[in-house]
């Protein structure tokens, strides 16, 4: 396979440019790296709170990993790999409101970089997004303590650009998940339109004091937005929870308890994201 030579001067460049204060903002680029969530997490041991807003963007990851220990590979240069960190102290958005604040920028930035009303990106919880049924991208987020007073969340983003039915890992194109890119979607987009988009709208959702705009979003807002793109929402689904089998109406979605499933008994169950996985959709 042809190496790939990214531009990311003009990447970086292209950043600096168009996000607020981002020339003091810290980014690494690295055509090759194990996994940018572990870049990230060097970066806050070296740096500590300054570390907050770092950007940290690969062509290729050789131990990208996944929501539940799974792992995640991609062909080189066809997905926008990235991981944001932020620092957050007491008095920002919490941590459970993260997790659907970041799903949600992340939907709304790719409806932003594709031609109006083209796609619709749905969330299927709690961290996948899906165009037309299948997934175009997945978010990971993990959480290390800094220091007494602050907590800095790793926002992993894996996102199908360029990605094509031929380049697709085995794996992912006999799987019964099907998987979709911005270009299968007819929407071929340059990666660092995408990741300048998914930036802003990052720093926005979660109230950065980097956001150009800064839109002070109650949870409530948030969750409502989250709420109207979640696919499964009233739809019957299977869910393992640590080695238990649910099936049951997705009736609400909650960032403290996690999903809540009216079973077929009808009981409520809460089922939360970090131990859960749906089998059947
Ligand atoms: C999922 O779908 O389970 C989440 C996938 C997250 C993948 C991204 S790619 C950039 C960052 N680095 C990683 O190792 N994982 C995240």
């Amino acid at each position: 396979m042809q190496p790939i030579s990214t531009d990311f001067t003009s990447w970086r460049s292209h950043l600096e440019r168009h996000l607020h204060h981002g020339s003091q903002r810290l980014m690494s680029f690295h055509p090759c790296t194990r996994s940018t969530q572990d870049v990230a997490k060097q970066l806050i041991a070296d740096k500590g709170v300054e570390a907050d807003g770092a950007i940290i963007v690969a062509d290729e990851q050789t131990h990208g990993r996944g929501r539940l220990g799974r792992s995640w590979s991609a062909p080189p240069g066809a997905c926008l790999l990235l991981s944001c960190v932020y620092v957050c102290p007491h008095d920002r958005l919490g941590i459970e409101m993260m997790s659907p604040a970041c799903a949600l920028a992340v939907a709304e930035a790719l409806e932003q970089v594709t031609p109006p009303r083209s796609i619709n990106v749905g969330i299927k919880w709690p961290n996948d997004l899906l165009v037309r049924g299948a997934k175009i991208a997945g978010l990971l987020l993990e959480t290390v303590k800094v220091d007494t007073l602050s907590t800095a969340v790793i926002v992993g983003i894996g996102i199908n650009v360029s990605l094509t039915t031929e380049a697709l890992p085995l794996e992912l194109r006999e799987g019964d998940r099907p998987v979709t890119s911005l270009t299968m979607l007819g929407c071929p987009t340059e990666r660092w339109q995408v990741l300048t988009a998914v930036v802003q709208r990052l720093d926005e959702r979660l109230d950065s004091p980097r956001a150009t705009e800064s839109l002070h979003h109650p949870h409530d807002e948030v969750l409502t937005h989250y709420r109207r793109r979640c696919v499964l929402l009233g739809q019957t689904i299977s869910v393992r929870c640590d080695g238990c089998d649910y099936r049951g109406e997705v009736i609400d979605l909650d960032p403290l308890v996690g999903l809540l499933l009216r079973t077929e008994q009808g009981n409520v169950v809460h089922l939360p994201a970090a131990t859960s996985t749906i089998v059947r959709g």
